[in-house]
């Protein structure tokens, strides 16, 4: 007993030593940043101001021009679909760039793909950033591509600086954001925002050549099927915030000379799918008072829903008809079937909702008065806005001034992978940018300079937000 005593202590002091020279070392690291030398926080003036190693312009816009090679139309428009020939060669480019910077590359079933740099207390939620590199018809090179190629860039920023994250940061390109293949936004993110619906939705999804969703991911190399769909899901507090970078999609920092939006809210995006059914028949044989012509009331459903935005009185409620098919698509044929996409938002729910509401009576009674059968009326998705979280918010103004940078706060009229991502974390926002605010169209351009003043505001908010 009186042996064992002094034992014990050893064992205790052994350890005590052991621990403390591990946290001294990581400590007197000459490596390693602190978050106080990275945020600029007058509370830790006596530390030395740490400025960031600068963005390497060249490289990146190198990045820009060669991953808008894989495209589907010719330059300057950019097409780049879901599970294409060229979005797996964009998507292979991604991975090659995470891989140089030394990140470690995993993806899910649906595609989503995540480069972690590992932190320093792994067990901590991880900061994550991303966008997305699928593009619509005859678009442009920057729409996600920038918040994709600019978080692999902030992370070399962050490498070549030499800060050391404590929470592990990782960049997500995420899969689908645009709706174009099988008519569902943001389906990435939206899955890993545990969309039950969604799981369900996919089952039943195929593209307009009857290809299911299924299909398309195997054809891409993606072994994705009813079972393994729900391992998308995200486990709660897998991330401890979420940020995005993405060009403006507006006019206002533009017109304003001003460099960084932060973003407050993104607006509630709806998409509904209605089909109309008549007899068709002959252009020249079938008399006017006999038609009952599908096409027609699919025009004056899209001008109803001009109406019903307009209707509003608010200019933040909008409404496009982007997509209008007749069958069978002859000249001298009545349209025996149309089939017509509404896309409408608003900042306010309510208002959005009342507008879907409005346009879903109108295609009753369209149908009605013109002899036509409503074959469908599908709402395929009713979002609700997402609030940007007010840490992260913060996060990003300390950014900002520390970079000397102009900012204003404003509202995203555009969706995002952040929309959904907000489920699971907090998120936040940084825009830029772009020319006369033009998007969704082969003259959407962002300037290299205000990438990079994008790219750093994202580095120190990612370097300041890894180490709380
Ligand atoms: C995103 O692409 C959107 O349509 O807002
Ligand atoms: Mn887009
Ligand atoms: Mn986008």
């Amino acid at each position: 007993m009186a042996l064992k005593f002094p034992k014990v202590l050893l064992f205790f002091f052994f350890f005590f030593f052991f621990f403390s020279t591990i946290a001294a070392g990581s400590y007197e690291d000459p490596t390693r940043r602190t978050m106080e030398e990275f945020s600029g926080y007058p509370f830790h003036s006596s530390h030395p101001i740490f400025s960031l190693s600068p963005v390497n312009l060249e490289s990146l816009q190198k990045q820009f021009d060669e991953l808008a090679n894989f495209s589907d139309t010719p330059a300057p428009s950019v097409t780049r679909i879901l599970f294409t020939e060229n979005d797996v060669l964009a998507r292979g480019y991604i991975k090659e760039l995470m891989g140089k910077a030394s990140l470690s590359v995993r993806e899910d079933a649906v595609g989503n793909i995540f480069g972690r740099w590992t932190g320093s207390d792994p067990e901590l939620g991880a900061v994550a950033t991303g966008s997305h590199i699928d593009a619509i018809p005859y678009s442009g090179k920057y729409d996600g591509v920038v918040g994709v190629l600019g978080a692999i860039e902030a992370i070399n920023v962050l490498k070549r600086s030499g800060f050391q994250p404590k929470r592990s940061l990782e960049v997500i390109l995420f899969t689908s954001e645009e709706p174009t293949r099988f008519g569902i936004s943001c389906l990435g993110s939206r899955l890993l925002a545990g969309s039950e619906a969604l799981v369900n939705g996919i089952k039943e999804s195929v593209d307009g050549q009857n290809t299911s969703f299924f299909d398309a991911a195997k054809s891409a190399g993606y072994v994705v099927s009813e079972e393994n769909l729900s391992t998308v899901i995200l486990e709660k507090g897998s991330y401890f915030a979420f940020l995005e970078l993405h060009i403006e999609q507006g006019p206002l920092l533009e017109e304003e000379g001003v460099s960084i939006g932060i973003v407050t809210a993104i607006a509630a995006p709806a998409s509904i799918k209605v089909e109309f059914e008549g007899n068709g028949g002959h252009a020249g044989a079938v008399l006017m008072p006999e038609r009952n012509d599908a096409g027609l009331a699919a025009a004056e459903l899209a001008l109803a829903v001009e109406k019903h935005v307009l209707e509003t009185g608010s200019m933040d409620s909008v409404g496009t008809v982007g997509i209008i098919v007749l069958h069978p698509g002859a000249i001298n044929s009545i349209p025996s079937k149309s089939h017509i996409e509404i896309d409408t938002r608003d900042i306010d729910e309510k208002r959005r909702d009342g507008i879907v509401e409005k346009i879903h009576q109108s295609s009753i009674d369209i149908a009605k008065r013109r002899g036509v059968k409503l074959s469908e009326f599908r709402i395929v998705n009713q979002d609700p806005p997402a609030k940007c979280d007010h840490s992260i918010i913060n996060a990003m103004e300390v950014a900002v001034r520390r970079l000397n940078l102009s900012h204003k706060m404003m509202i995203s009229r555009a969706y995002h992978d952040s929309l959904f991502m907000a489920r699971v974390s907090p998120m936040g926002m940084i825009f830029i940018p772009c020319y006369k605010g033009y998007s969704h169209k082969p003259e959407e351009y962002a300037s290299i300079e205000d990438i990079a003043n994008g790219v750093n505001v994202l580095a120190l908010t990612l370097a300041q937000l890894s180490l709380e």
